[in-house]
């Protein structure tokens, strides 16, 4: 027991040095059609102000005194986006976006505004096809034709 807990003090300071507040660049991968979860947490919760922005500023989501504002959301996201008013105060202020297009891939920013500054973090959404590996099955349909199509020439000539 007390081996272990030699061993873990150095952990323990590695975990205070990286602070969940600081900018964090994260990565999410959905496929068309379906919905993604884009993470957003903070490790202030209270009394804060979130605005969820794409890379064209165009409005998501805000999140004012604890509650979610769509009055400015952009006619994109509608009806595509949402979030978990009850994480609030656990100070996630993470966000589902559903109906993924290829166009929304790219990169999102959720800013959250407390009163010692504001906290940004960048998310990259990659949207992918759904079935990329039965497209590499599609190819290799073509190629084996191609051979069958070769070698019956060959027999035929
Ligand atoms: C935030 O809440 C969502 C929905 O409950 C959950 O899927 C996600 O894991 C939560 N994130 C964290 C960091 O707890
Ligand atoms: C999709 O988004 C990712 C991450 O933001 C980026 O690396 C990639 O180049 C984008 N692809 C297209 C086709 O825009």
């Amino acid at each position: 027991m007390k081996v272990h807990s030699r061993r873990t003090l150095p952990w323990m300071f590695l975990l205070f040095l990286v602070d969940p507040g600081s900018f964090q660049d994260l990565v999410s991968e959905g496929f068309i059609g379906q919905s993604v979860l884009l993470p957003c947490t903070s490790s202030r919760s209270s009394a804060v102000d979130v605005f969820w922005r794409d890379k064209d500023d165009k409005v998501l989501l805000d999140i004012k005194n604890d509650k979610p504002d769509l009055s400015f959301q952009d006619p994109k996201f509608k009806g595509r986006v949402s979030s978990f008013p009850e994480e609030y105060q656990k100070g996630n202020f993470s966000i589902i976006m559903g109906k993924l297009e290829l166009r929304d891939n790219g990169t999102y920013e959720c800013t959250i505004l407390t009163g010692t500054g504001p906290e940004k973090i960048t998310i990259m959404l990659s949207v992918k096809e759904r079935n990329s590996a039965s497209c590499g099955s599609t190819r290799t349909n073509v190629l084996l034709l191609f051979v069958f199509s070769a070698l019956s020439l060959m027999f035929y000539v």
